[in-house]
């Protein structure tokens, strides 16, 4: 296990480019199968997740060519047509669902392990399978393994029961290659929703209504070769929007799209943040006092659920009560725990947590649960006073691309550290 030692009382100041974005990347990636050409993607956020989908698009016999640091060129027209993908890589990555909608989509056939709950509560995939089994698929579940068989895929009427990123994606790219229209309602309207769609009719497909409450597919037979760059990652960007404030630095993000981000602005400005934006920059400045507000998570373009934790942190500098709403997850208050250690007055009731802010924060050994909530407990310990101690990090790794490095640039010193085997150590003794 890795350690993050992060000392105390630092303030970030300065400008940074944010990554491309982690949700988009890894649907785009395996989305690439569908093409059955060669597709060039650029953009790509360098994340421990697309590592993982790199070496299992490699192991389906997909050809790729690193093109530049964030960018790959991926041929999938000599691809195997059947792949069972292993369990224990879909354990680690939730976005290896994605393999279900575009392999059924390109060869009728997909083989994938359910993707088992994680720290934010059950990740049940109830409405990726009702779409498959609309559009003409025979879904199975054996032993864990979801199967999934279509002579033919048809046009059909689906409305998601949930506002689901990865089922209105899967549904999208299985959608892409049926016959006839699909028109499916209640669908997720996140900004990486839309880059999904924009790549799969970059590549001949015929998507409409992406980032809208109802998304209409033509099917169609041909795919060919195309271009992308992906969208730039709007929860790196809320990630360091917010790190900025709760440290009461001056910070500015570059390569952002700043609509993507209106309810974390909204938030930040309400605690009491100068929020400055142009094109493709947000700025944040600390101001004289903060208020506490309330968060309340909801699907795009609600607050971002992912950004929950982070909001948490910035609220905990704010003098007053502060309640935080959860609606989108069942548990995704794991870091509460953590940052109560560390001198956070919080009290849960339910899908509430109830912040009583203005208190300084201390150093303290945490630990990271999921990939938001590590980078939350990291700015926590920017803020508190003396050493905080993370382990558990690798989560961290997986969804941020170079975040020391980009510390580093803003002023702020964050030391990674190999955590000793404990067996090592009772050998030394
Ligand atoms: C995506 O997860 C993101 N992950 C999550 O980001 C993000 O938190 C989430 O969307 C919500 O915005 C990726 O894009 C790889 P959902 P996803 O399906 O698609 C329920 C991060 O930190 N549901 O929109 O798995 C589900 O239980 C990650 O980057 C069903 O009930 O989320 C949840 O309560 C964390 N049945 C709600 O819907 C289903 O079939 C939203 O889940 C599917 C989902």
């Amino acid at each position: 296990m890795q350690k993050l030692i992060v000392p105390g009382n630092q303030v970030i100041n300065g400008s940074i480019k944010v990554s491309g974005a982690k949700n988009a990347a890894v649907a785009v990636l395996p989305a690439s199968i569908i093409s059955g050409s060669k597709v060039y993607i650029e953009n790509i956020p360098e994340i421990d997740d697309v590592f993982s989908l790199l070496s299992i698009l490699e192991s389906m016999g997909i050809n790729m060519r690193r093109r530049g640091r964030n960018a790959m060129e991926i041929d999938s027209s000599n691809m195997r047509s059947t792949y069972a993908l292993p369990y224990e890589m879909v354990k680690k990555l939730r976005a290896s669902a994605y393999f279900m909608g575009s392999l059924l989509g390109r060869f009728g056939y997909a083989e994938v392990p359910a993707p088992g709950g994680c720290e934010l509560g059950p990740r049940p995939i109830d409405q990726h399978l009702k779409g498959f089994a609309a559009l003409g698929a025979d879904v199975n579940m054996e032993h864990g393994v979801v199967k999934l068989k279509a002579k033919k895929l048809t046009g059909a009427q689906i409305y998601l029961d949930v506002v689901s990123v990865g089922a209105t994606i899967n549904l999208m790219m299985a959608a892409a290659t049926a016959e006839g229209r699909t028109v499916i309602e209640n669908v997720a309207k996140e900004p990486e929703v839309v880059d999904v769609a924009n790549f799969l009719n970059a590549m001949g497909a015929s998507v409409r209504g992406a980032g809208t409450d109802i998304i209409r597919i033509d099917g169609v037979k041909d795919f060919y070769s195309a271009s992308h760059s992906i969208i730039p990652d709007r929860i790196e960007a809320g990630t360091l929007l917010m790190a900025g404030a709760a440290t009461g630095g001056d910070l500015e993000l570059q390569d952002v799209i700043p609509t993507h981000l209106e309810a974390p602005i909204a938030k930040l400005k309400e605690i009491g943040y100068n929020i400055n934006t142009t094109l493709d920059t947000v700025s944040v400045k600390r101001s004289s006092n903060l208020n506490a507000a309330d968060i309340k998570t909801f699907p795009y373009p609600g607050f971002p659920t992912d950004l929950q934790p982070l909001g948490m942190v910035v609220l905990t500098q704010a003098d007053g009560a502060s309640i935080i709403t959860e609606n989108v997850f069942e548990s995704r208050f794991k870091h509460v725990d953590e940052l109560k250690r560390m001198g956070a007055r919080i009290k849960l009731e339910g899908r509430a947590a109830i912040i009583d802010g203005g208190k300084p924060l201390t150093g303290a050994p945490v630990k990271v649960t999921d990939l938001r909530a590590g980078a939350a407990l990291v700015v926590a310990g920017l803020v508190a006073s003396g050493e905080t101690v993370l382990s558990g990090v690798e989560h961290i790794y997986r969804g941020y691309e170079r975040l020391e490095e980009k510390f580093a640039s803003l002023g702020i010193k964050i030391y990674s550290q190999q955590e000793e085997d404990i067996s090592q150590i009772s050998k030394q003794v």
